[in-house]
């Protein structure tokens, strides 16, 4: 069974790791969609802090991944997936309903955020620390 999931994955932290090893333990081969700097940038607002080249590069050195591919445009996932013959997209709850019309390309699975971490978060808190008064 092949998986595919979705995200941007900047700045990487253990809630990425935790949702690509639990999508990966649900088939034999994971898949993963790193959505490009200015599909971020039309998302969020903001350009994100690492590129689409090394967001890619720290993706595909993870051993639960198997392919890692440039995400173009959100509305392009049926595309993706029938393209790469998936038979589970995983997504983070967040994201729980909004992908179920492709149900009929393959199963949808939402798998629960790790609590208390986000990569804006942490943007937020590295750019409220203080430099320390010597
Ligand atoms: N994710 C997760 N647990 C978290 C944060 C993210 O399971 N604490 C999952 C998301 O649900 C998504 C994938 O990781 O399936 C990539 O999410 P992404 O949007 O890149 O990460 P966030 O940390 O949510 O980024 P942001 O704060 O910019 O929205």
């Amino acid at each position: 069974m092949r998986v595919i999931t979705f995200g941007t994955f900047d700045v990487f932290h253990v809630g990425h790791v935790n949702i690509l090893e639990r999508a990966r333990a649900l088939g034999d081969e994971l898949y993963v969609g790193v959505s490009s700097d200015k599909l971020n940038y039309s998302k969020k607002g903001r350009p994100p802090i690492y590129s689409e080249h090394d967001r890619i590069r720290i993706i595909d050195a993870l051993s639960c991944v198997d392919f890692v591919f440039l995400e173009e445009s959100l509305e392009q996932k049926p595309d993706y997936i029938q393209q790469y013959h998936a038979d589970i997209l995983v997504m983070g709850d967040d994201w729980q309903g909004q992908f179920d019309e492709l149900s009929d390309l393959c199963q949808i699975k939402y798998l629960p955020r790790t609590p208390s971490i986000s990569t804006t978060e942490i943007i937020e808190v590295v750019r409220h620390i203080e430099p320390e008064e010597e």
